[in-house]
């Protein structure tokens, strides 16, 4: 069929042909066509179409828009410290950009001498032994998550995700073909999985596991006991286990990381460590992470790197190098301020009627449910989901938070801690004072 036909098979006719369907046909289209290249496929792939936009930037995005606008927007969406990067790194990256070595390219992988002091670093913090040909360098921990599951799965391939999960692994694992498989957890078990739950979720098909301790979006923290549990009943099963660590050095009052490469020996080779600089060390903007894993899972990974970005920044890779090879006294202090305003927070938002709020006990995320606020009415309306209740809260309070829609749960909020005390009381009164209201 001749381009034109085809067209008019699909109802697209040019402007002189048919004037009713007109309205049907763009001007672009218009244009597309007189030139030839009309088509009728889709614009934007399918599988690129099933991405939703990150509902925590969104959020943030949109107080911030509003605070620009002259509103006194209180945010608790942002995922990041409110501390600049400490001096030291930012030194490193000065020296680093006035050194031509750095103004080139370099190995896709990563600076040798960063794999080298990533490979220390994780012996140091997690008892884990590596060769710097097990780390690669990642744009971001983002990076990190998007490679392992592209270098794990195939088509079909499941994992179990305890929910509520962060925003990006589904989006991640389904750009992988893979399928994701949610395992839900809610506030009654401060938002912890059993082994149980896994092994009533695991099939034939499950090849890995997603575990996050510390976690985002909850806070929530394995033991020492639950972590080689679920470990345990991983390696029984042959699953991979990919693990995201990056939360490692927040954890509060007597919680503690363990890292689940090492609790579990049993795992083998079948365990991949995603981690970076972004929370530690205040460096989001920096944008380094990395993934740690078998060599041939890294070589992998590595290949489809050196194809979609090659080196990360040179001059970032160089303040991550400061950032990893110095001592852990900045994230100390900054571990000291988010456990003030963690405490701060539980207590408020468990003053507020209708709200839950279990003790998140690492990251800075609180997660309380506000499961018996939907529904009722506020203000002359009546939200019927915490998305709903969250754009009301934003309009009459002036507080963003991230319904937990984007978590995977409905029904409840995640709100950052990581923000100055006085706005942190300042935005849970005004949330306190507006859900009061509720009835
Ligand atoms: C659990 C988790 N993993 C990974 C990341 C990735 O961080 P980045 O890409 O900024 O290094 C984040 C950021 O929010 C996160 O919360």
């Amino acid at each position: 069929m001749r381009r034109k036909d085809q067209a008019k098979a699909y109802g697209y006719l040019p402007r002189s042909s048919n004037q009713n369907v007109i309205a049907q046909v763009t001007r672009a289209e218009e244009r597309a066509w007189e030139h030839g290249r009309m088509s009728t496929r889709p614009r934007v792939s399918a599988r690129i179409s099933a991405i939703s936009e990150s509902a925590t930037l969104a959020v943030d995005a949109k107080a911030k828009a509003m605070k620009a606008a002259g509103r006194p927007v209180i945010g608790f969406g942002a995922g990041e410290p409110d501390f600049p990067t400490p001096g030291y790194i930012v030194e490193a990256a000065i020296e680093a950009a006035r050194d031509p070595r750095f103004h080139k390219y370099t190995p896709a992988g990563g600076l040798p001498e960063l794999k080298k002091a990533i490979a220390d670093k994780t012996a140091r913090d997690s008892g884990y032994a590596v060769e710097p040909s097990q780390v690669l360098v990642t744009n971001g921990g983002k990076q990190a998550v998007y490679e392992a599951f592209a270098t794990l799965l195939d088509p079909g391939d499941e994992v179990l995700v305890v929910a509520p999960y962060w925003t990006t692994y589904p989006e991640a694992i389904k750009l992988a073909g893979g399928v994701q498989v949610d395992v839900v957890t809610d506030e009654s078990t401060g938002y912890l999985a059993s082994v149980a739950q896994l092994e009533a979720a695991r099939t034939g098909r499950t090849k890995a596991l997603l575990f996050v301790s510390p976690s985002n979006p909850t806070g929530a923290v394995y033991s020492r006991e639950q972590t080689v549990e679920i470990g345990r009943w991983a390696a029984e099963h042959g699953l991979w286990v990919v693990t995201d660590e990056i939360y490692e050095h927040l954890v509060y009052g007597d919680a503690e990381f363990t890292s689940i490469a090492t609790a579990v020996p049993e795992l083998g080779d079948q365990v991949v460590i995603l981690n970076g600089v972004a929370k530690t060390y205040a460096m989001t903007g920096w944008r380094v992470g990395w993934l740690i894993g078998p060599s041939d899972v890294v070589k992998a990974a590595t290949n489809l790197q050196s194809h979609a970005t090659s080196n990360v920044s040179n001059v970032a890779q160089m303040a991550a190098l400061a950032a990893v090879s110095g001592d852990l006294s900045a994230v100390a202090e900054m571990r000291a301020a988010f456990d003030r305003r963690r405490q701060t927070m539980v207590r408020m938002l468990n003053e507020i009627p209708g709200v839950f709020c279990p003790e998140p006990r690492g990251a800075f995320y609180a997660y309380p449910s506000v499961k018996e606020l939907v529904g009722k009415e506020l203000r002359g309306r009546r939200p019927l989901s915490s998305g709903e209740l969250a754009e009301l809260i934003l309009e009459e309070a002036e507080v963003a938070v991230v319904p937990g829609e984007a978590f995977g749960t409905p029904g409840y909020f995640r709100l950052s801690y990581a923000l100055g005390d006085n706005d942190l009381v300042e935005g849970v009164s005004r949330l306190g004072k507006l859900l009061s209201e509720a009835r």
